[in-house]
């Protein structure tokens, strides 16, 4: 009796080491036939019980490697199948069809009239020097001989970190002036551009967040005409070589004399009168020799050297260049408005 259990399984042993199914669906019913829920190796278990006591043991050992070489087999033969199937489907795909154009992104406005200023300074001998937008109080403020009850630093207009009264977002890129007079002497040709925070109600003309180039120029004997001469040169460059430029004196910390530099637009099309507000004028920076005390605080000796420095704000003109009116068009990141720049410079 026990031969015909044995014969039984060596029949089905048979039968899986000979199949030769190709197909998915023909593996497929490998798979239901030996493996499945109704499988035809599950009731050689059961047959055990007809199998003599002294060799049971070798009877199940039997069953059970012919279970494991239906597992193994069908493992081998899915994957030929799925590597046979992916080879038929590649065969399918038309290598001559043109390929779905990939969107390759613009340059943004901001990137755009900011590398144009870069552009313009570099090519008289200033460098781009660029440090940290998170900042600390001294770099930002002090050294910038911004007393320590100056409204600059009221809470109003700074944004400090979390728990902190002396880290902060940085307020202007004059904090990379401070930077690079601490670790170089002069002569400094720097332009720094870079975005600054702060504090301010978000409306069509102003953001908590928005860009400016600094420029800072220490040496011997550099004079008020050098600053005027330098801006006059960048504003002809920016704004085309008629532009007429005026200084207006004003107040900076950090800078003495002090000015604001306005670009003549005209009142003649409705863009330039909103944009100037009526008056013509457009402020771009703001603008000064550089205060001794800056230049004491950041370790160059006042006696011999003198500098200019000056912070243009990239937003009013990049605003101005492509007829934005609404600055916050500038930080929303709306595909369909970028892409209008994609051609742009
Ligand atoms: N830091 C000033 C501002 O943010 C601009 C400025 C820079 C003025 C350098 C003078 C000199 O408004």
């Amino acid at each position: 009796m026990s031969d015909v259990v044995f014969d039984k399984v060596k029949e089905v042993l048979e039968e899986v080491e000979t199949a030769q199914p190709q197909t998915t669906e023909e593996v497929e019913q490998f798979r239901i036939r030996f493996l499945g829920s109704k499988n035809i190796i599950k009731p050689l278990f059961g047959e055990i019980r007809n199998v003599p006591n002294d060799q049971k043991k070798a009877y199940g050992q039997y069953v059970n490697s012919v279970k494991q070489a239906a597992e193994a087999k069908y493992t081998e033969l899915k994957a030929n199948a799925e590597a046979a199937a992916d080879a038929a489907s590649a065969q399918d795909i038309d290598l001559t069809a043109p390929a779905d154009p990939i969107g390759i992104g613009s340059r943004h406005p901001v990137s755009i009239t900011m590398n144009r200023m870069i552009d313009i300074f570099t090519r008289i001998g200033f460098t781009v020097a660029e440090d940290r937008e998170i900042e600390d109080d001294w770099h930002n403020f002090t050294a910038m001989n911004t007393p320590e009850d100056h409204p600059a630093r009221d809470m109003q207009d700074t944004f400090y970190l979390r728990n902190s009264t002396e880290m902060l977002l940085r307020t202007h890129t004059s904090s990379v002036q401070s930077r690079v007079m601490k670790r170089q002497q002069p002569p400094i040709r720097i332009i720094a551009p870079g975005r600054v925070y702060r504090n301010e109600t978000i409306s069509a003309r102003s953001h908590c967040q928005f860009h400016q180039v600094e420029g800072l120029y220490v040496d011997e004997n550099v004079s008020f005409a050098d600053l005027k001469q330098t801006l006059l040169y960048f504003a002809k460059e920016m704004y085309g070589p008629e532009t007429k430029i005026r200084l207006r004196p004003s107040f900076f910390p950090f800078t003495e004399p002090s000015a604001e530099m306005d670009v003549y637009m005209g009142t003649d099309d409705e863009k330039s009168y909103r944009l100037t507000k009526g008056t013509g004028w457009l402020e771009v920076l703001g603008c000064g020799m550089v205060d001794p005390a800056v230049l004491d605080n950041c370790g160059i000796d006042s006696e011999k050297y003198s500098g200019f420095a000056f912070g243009i704000g990239i937003e009013r003109s990049a605003m101005q260049f492509y007829d934005i009116s609404d600055i916050r068009w500038l930080f929303e990141n709306d595909v369909r408005f970028l892409q209008q720049f994609a051609s742009a410079w």
